[in-house]
């Protein structure tokens, strides 16, 4: 199974007109293409993932399950996503969460969504 980041940019994600913070498409998309991580680690930017409360929600997949994360708010957090494609693409599903984003996991009953 290739390795995923889901970045939600739905209907509260990302929605600056609801007060909440922009979703760095550019930069996620720039920091794919410039790294090569398109082969090893999907990015997929979506529509509602579900859990909007935690705005901004992103998740990673790997064998090993999903890792929900919420309250991404600083450009820093979705670089920090983009360190853990990178330890990713090199090391696979031993990718370490970086320490940054591990206080914004959260736990997502996936069956009501
Ligand atoms: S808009 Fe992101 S979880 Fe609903």
């Amino acid at each position: 199974m290739t390795n995923t980041v889901v970045v939600c940019n739905g209907c509260c994600c990302g929605r600056v007109e609801k007060g909440h913070s922009e979703v760095p498409v550019d930069l996620l998309k720039d920091a794919w293409h410039k790294y090569g991580l398109e082969d090893d680690v999907k990015l997929t930017i979506s529509d509602c993932l579900g859990p909007c409360s935690m705005h901004n929600v992103s998740l990673l997949k790997t064998s090993h399950g999903h890792t929900w994360l919420g309250k991404l708010s600083e450009n820093e957090h979705f670089e920090a996503l983009i360190e853990w494609a990178l330890s990713a693409s090199s090391d696979g599903d031993s990718a370490e969460l970086p320490e940054l984003l591990e206080v914004h996991r959260f736990v997502h009953d996936e069956s009501n969504s």
